[in-house]
């Protein structure tokens, strides 16, 4: 069984909007995480679509949805967590309470605030997990990535050739996923953002599924207004 996951738990500090966090401000005259929504809506593989927001917004959540799209039967908005994994762990406690996890449960998590995934990274995303039980959403570096451990002379310069910048969907097995976060201590958990790095670090694979430049993540206000082109260079 798939899930959808959508990670709205932040608040999108760098974003400086006060007033909400950014998967609720519009581009082409719709909040963010409608866009993002409507990508999971058409992929029928998908049981259900659990949308993770801060608890305070779950309603607003189900209203924005509900005004927005025809049908919402398969969409569900629950509470997301303090750290972004912990928002994927939310979703993971949430599936094991009302469905049961078992070999065949597959989550493909995404960020919110990437609006513009595709179809076709959906489907290779749950191809790539369900085959090999971990995959992550890249492209090729297109800048050379220079490395400075203490942020002041560099210490490497890997080859360019094999370094890619990560993109979200990222897609497990979620049993999988459940044990090897369980296993890891407080410490661990606090530096792992990244859900692929809990996989990579315990020795798992993780697959590379191929992403788009255009699958950019909204961070900073410059990013809306490239997202604005993005939605203009669309229709
Ligand atoms: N996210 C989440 N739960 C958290 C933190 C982040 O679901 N506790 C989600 C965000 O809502 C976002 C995605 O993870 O869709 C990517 O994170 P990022 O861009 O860092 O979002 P924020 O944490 O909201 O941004 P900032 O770091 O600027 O506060």
């Amino acid at each position: 069984m798939e899930f959808g996951v959508i990670l709205a738990g932040g608040i999108g500090k760098r974003m400086g909007n006060a007033e909400k966090p950014k998967q609720y401000l519009q581009v082409g005259g719709k909040p963010i995480i409608v866009h993002t929504v409507e990508k999971f809506i058409v992929c029928d593989e998908f049981e259900q679509i659990i949308v993770l927001c801060p608890q305070p917004w779950i309603e607003h959540t189900k209203n924005l949805l509900k005004k927005h799209i025809e049908n919402t039967d398969r969409v569900v908005v629950i509470e997301g967590g303090e750290t972004r994994n912990e928002t994927v762990m939310n979703s993971i406690r949430y599936i094991e309470k009302n469905y049961g996890l078992d070999e065949e449960t597959i989550i493909v998590t995404h960020d919110a605030v990437r609006p513009f995934l595709t179809y076709r990274i959906i489907q290779d995303n749950i191809k790539f997990a369900r085959k090999f039980g971990a995959c992550d959403t890249v492209i090729p570096a297109t800048d050379t990535i220079v490395e400075a451990i203490d942020n002041e002379v560099i210490s490497q310069i890997p080859d360019r050739s094999k370094m890619y910048q990560g993109q979200t969907p990222q897609s497990f097995n979620a049993l999988k996923l459940k044990s090897l976060y369980e296993a890891l201590t407080e410490e661990e958990k606090e530096i792992l953002t990244d859900a692929a790095k809990i996989f990579v670090m315990k020795g798992e694979k993780v697959y590379l599924v191929e992403g788009e430049t255009f699958n950019i993540k909204i961070t900073y206000p410059y990013d809306l207004t490239v997202a604005e082109s993005l939605l203009k260079g669309e229709k």
